[in-house]
Formats: C-alpha cells, sequence, structure tokens
C-alpha cells in the first residue's frame, strides 16, 4: 500500500469570543494572522511551511471542528478517499479554498472532521518576515511562546483500540503505543503517526455519550529550554500550567499544558524518540510504568480527563464500567506513583 498521509498541517478550532482569543494566540501563543474572513482568522507559527496551522472560529463552546491531514501525493489523496468510502464513510470533495486545493472531507467512525488535501500553498515570508536562511518559511520569532510549528492533536474516542486499528487500517498510520489498566484490561489512550515521531494523532478514552471531541493540540518548539522558557512566560502573564513540565513515558516527550481563553487545552511539546521501525509493535503500557510521567512522581490534575465540548463527562466504554474500576477510569494517574 502507498503511504497514505504525511503530516497534520492544520486544526480549526472555535473561539467563544473571537477578539479575545485572536489576542492570546497572538500576544501569548506568538503566532500572527495571515488570514481573516468569514470562514476564520488565520494565524500562523513562524516556523509552520504552509499558510496557517490554527483556525479560530465563532463558536459557543471550546471544540474542534476539522483536523486537516497533508497526503503524501495527489495518487494519495485519491487512493485515501477511496479507502475512507470503501470502509463505509460518506465524504465529500471541496473545491480550492484558503490555501488549500481540492480536499477530501469526511466524518470519522468517532464523529471527528478530517479534511485530507494535497495541494497546499507553501509560506514565504516577505520584507521584514524573510528569514535570511532559505529553507525557514520565516524568520524566527521570540514573541510570547514562539512555537516553531503545529505538531499533534488528541482527540478522544469511546474505544480507543477500535479507533487506532481503524486509523490504522483505513489511513495508513503506524500505532507506537496504548495504556491499558491494570485493573480492568481496557485501554484509556493510544499514540499514532505518520511519520517517526511517537505521534501526531493521539486518542483518549470517551465514556461520555458526546461523539467527535477532542482533548487538545501540541505546538512543537525546538529544546526543552524553549518549553521551560515559555512556561515561564505564560505563567508571569497569568496563565496558569494545568499541568506540566515534565516528560511522557511513551515517546519521551517534553511537554506542559495550559488553555486557551474559551477553554480548550494546547500543549507545547519538544524532544522524544525517533523511531523508523516499519513493523514496530505497539507495547501495552500500564500507568505504573510512567507511561504518562516518566518520573511517577506528579499526580495528573484531575481537569487533565476533561474533553471538548464538555459533555457528561466520562462515565462508560462500549463495555460498560468494571465494577471498582470507575476512579482509574476517570484518571489513573491521580495517585502518586502512576506515572
Ligand atoms: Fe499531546
Amino acid at each position: 500500500m502507498i503511504k497514505l498521509l504525511n503530516q497534520l498541517i492544520q486544526v480549526r478550532i472555535s473561539a467563544l469570543d473571537i477578539d479575545t482569543s485572536v489576542d492570546f494566540y497572538v500576544n501569548q501563543v506568538g503566532m500572527r494572522v495571515v488570514r481573516r474572513d468569514d470562514s476564520g482568522v488565520y494565524l500562523r507559527s513562524w516556523g509552520d511551511y504552509y499558510e496557517s496551522s490554527v483556525v479560530l472560529v465563532d463558536g459557543p463552546e471550546p471544540a474542534l471542528h476539522t483536523m486537516t491531514w497533508r497526503t503524501e501525493s495527489d495518487e494519495a489523496l485519491e487512493e485515501a478517499a477511496r479507502r475512507v468510502a470503501a470502509a463505509g464513510i460518506v465524504g465529500e470533495w471541496r473545491p480550492r479554498a484558503a490555501g488549500f486545493g481540492r480536499s477530501f472531507v469526511f466524518t470519522g467512525p468517532w464523529g471527528h472532521t478530517v479534511q485530507l488535501v494535497w495541494d497546499v500553498d507553501r509560506f514565504h515570508g516577505e520584507e521584514g518576515d524573510a528569514s535570511i536562511y532559505p529553507d525557514r518559511p520565516e524568520r524566527r520569532s521570540s514573541h510570547g511562546v514562539a512555537p516553531r510549528q503545529l505538531d499533534h492533536v488528541t482527540v478522544a474516542a469511546s474505544d480507543v483500540k477500535a479507533f487506532t486499528a481503524w486509523h490504522s487500517e483505513v489511513l495508513g498510520f503506524r500505532t507506537m503505543a496504548h495504556t491499558t489498566l491494570e485493573q480492568g484490561g481496557f485501554s484509556v489512550f493510544s499514540v499514532l503517526t505518520t511519520n517517526e515521531k511517537s505521534h501526531d494523532l493521539g486518542v483518549v478514552l470517551d465514556g461520555s455519550s458526546k461523539a467527535g471531541r477532542a482533548n487538545h493540540f501540541a505546538y512543537w518548539v525546538d529544546t526543552r529550554e524553549d518549553l521551560l522558557r515559555a512556561a515561564d512566560i505564560l505563567m508571569e502573564n497569568g496563565i496558569p500550567m494545568e499541568y506540566g513540565p515534565s516528560i511522557h513515558g511513551i515517546g519521551e516527550q517534553n511537554f506542559l499544558y495550559f488553555r486557551d481563553p474559551s477553554g480548550f487545552r494546547i500543549e507545547v511539546n519538544t524532544g522524544g524518540y525517533r523511531n523508523y521501525v516499519p513493523d514496530w509493535q505497539p507495547y501495552e503500557w500500564h500507568p505504573a510504568q510512567g507511561s504518562n510521567n516518566f518520573y511517577r512522581n506528579g499526580q495528573m490534575p484531575h481537569s487533565m480527563t476533561e474533553s471538548f465540548p464538555p459533555a457528561d463527562g466520562p462515565s462508560a466504554t462500549e463495555e460498560g464500567v468494571l465494577p471498582g474500576t470507575e476512579q482509574q477510569l476517570l484518571n489513573p494517574y491521580a495517585e502518586h506513583g502512576l506515572g
């Protein structure tokens, strides 16, 4: 099978107050607005190769509207669309718009809207924005968090293993790791990738009755020092750290999490392994092995179990909640010593 997907290139998220959110993403995160029209406000980080990576749209509650993936070629786009249709999903072709050529858009089995595109406008900074280095889309920014580029998105689904299998079989993601509870044996988290990192797509267990929810999206910074500087700047500006800075065991990536003005969770991410193993077999991690927290010495805040839009909360898997595992389902990392 040809390789289908190349990279996550854009997330479209809702903003309760668009001007407040734009101000936050510009002045705290350090992105800049490159397009503003009836379809949303388009922002980019300095290292994004394409025009924009985050789009803000008006909405009554925090939510992920669309995640956009670039394919490996036009042939791969056709093949991906064919495979989605063969899986029983009805999608639609959309014409060129906002820096993208024609794209194929569908809603996956767990309610997430996915856009696939090959033809994408490259970004080249002009005048004062241009880099002295020819491979950079624009000069390095030091404003706010100053992320280099979009890194990954983590959604929520009612059956983590089934979500992972579908995306591996239909769209060709490599499945890299699962987190499975010792008690009950069901999976609460999995990571999938189109590249050498542990993930550009994550999925957390959603026990609510609402489909299409998301947990966070993440930016990339070049170094751990950049990540610690980001935490320092955000704290000084009154934006609390929801969790971190620390390191995930799975993927060995440095992380920190905070919220945007609408309440949507943002991660800043760096480091991690490089994995090129084509027949990699995902390991079933347990929280006690440090799947979430490498150092196994921190309690994950309960707020981290919130996904968006808000719903009736974690309640059950498709198999139901096993007696005695309710608390683990809500937050398997809530006890000291569970990573
Ligand atoms: Fe993440």
